[in-house]
């Protein structure tokens, strides 16, 4: 890497220097993006797939001023405090039916864990679904999103091979506490907190590239069963008693298990199974409170 690069500081010239991928954040020369500020890097990706932009771009941004999250939650994503990203995927129709695309957010995750694990020596883990965390909070994310088709013709002329898919991850790096509003504060934490030294953004994000097209290769080759099984080898959440609060309905129990999609199997109390397709979770902890 260029001794003018700050590791602190998302470089495209750095990454792209960094990048030992097949196709991910290498589409042709010029259409990688890295903002100083943008307003969401998923957004930008979603209006670049829609006018076709090639399956491995990838959209940076130094700040996000409308993060999003899962949940249509917003993203606090401060200049310089963390690594914001998105990339298009165009999985080939012939090897990913569309009832399979969940599986790209699980491949996310999984790919995430296992990069900062590469680059960084914390307790890293995956808190269903896909919630990045440490010691129970949360360092990063993933939004998995597809752009709504702008369809010309007929329905009937959409070919499957217009389909996409965004991943946007977020990671935590640096944050300055002031920088996170009070009532995140008992929730969420950031990498540096865990490490001795800087965090090299760049390199850290050429290692998720790297690892997000490996795990997303298993869903291509039909390796469904590989991949669920590094997502339960992450998982912080199998095992726990969780809770889990939609409107008025609140359903506690055991994670047993996730199904081949990746939803999760509660076992409830009353010895009855439920299964949780989205949403958020709090897992019980010694004291008994949720978090
Ligand atoms: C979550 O709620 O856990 C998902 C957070 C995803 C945040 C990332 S930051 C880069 C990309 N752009 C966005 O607006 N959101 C995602």
């Amino acid at each position: 890497m260029n001794a003018s690069h700050k590791p602190n500081v998302l470089n495209l010239a750095a990454i792209e220097g960094e990048l030992t991928t097949r196709y991910l954040g290498r589409p042709k020369s010029g259409a990688n993006e890295l903002s100083e500020s943008i307003a969401s890097t998923n957004s930008r990706a979603l209006e670049l797939a829609k006018s076709g932009a090639a399956s491995g771009t990838m959209i940076l941004a130094r700040q996000q001023t409308a993060g999003r999250g899962r949940l249509g939650r917003s993203w606090v994503s401060p200049l310089d405090s963390g690594i914001y990203a998105s990339f298009i995927l165009r999985p080939p129709s012939n090897l990913v039916a569309i009832e399979r695309m969940t599986l790209y957010t699980l491949a996310a995750g999984v790919a995430c864990v296992k990069a900062i694990g590469e680059c960084l020596s914390v307790p890293i883990g995956l808190k269903w679904v896909n919630d990045l965390v440490i010691d129970g909070k949360k360092v990063g994310g993933i939004l998995a999103e597809m752009p709504s088709l702008t369809v010309k013709g007929a329905l009937d002329d959409l070919k499957a091979d217009d389909l996409a898919i965004v991943l946007g991850i977020g990671i935590n790096i640096c944050f300055q506490p002031n920088e996170i509003p009070d009532e995140l504060k008992p929730k969420i934490d950031w990498l540096e907190m865990h490490t001795e030294s800087v965090v090299d953004k760049n390199k850290l994000l050429a290692t998720c590239a790297k690892s997000i097209e490996e795990c997303c290769e298993a869903i291509e080759q039909a390796q469904d069963q590989k991949l669920l099984a590094e997502w339960k080898q992450y998982s912080v959440t199998l095992g726990k008693q969780i809770r889990a609060v939609s409107g008025d309905t609140v359903i506690e129990g055991q994670a047993e298990d996730i199904t081949d999609s990746g939803a999760l199997i509660v076992r409830k109390s009353d010895g009855h199974k439920t299964i949780l397709y989205a949403g958020e979770i709090s897992i019980r902890q010694a004291d008994g409170s949720y978090v």
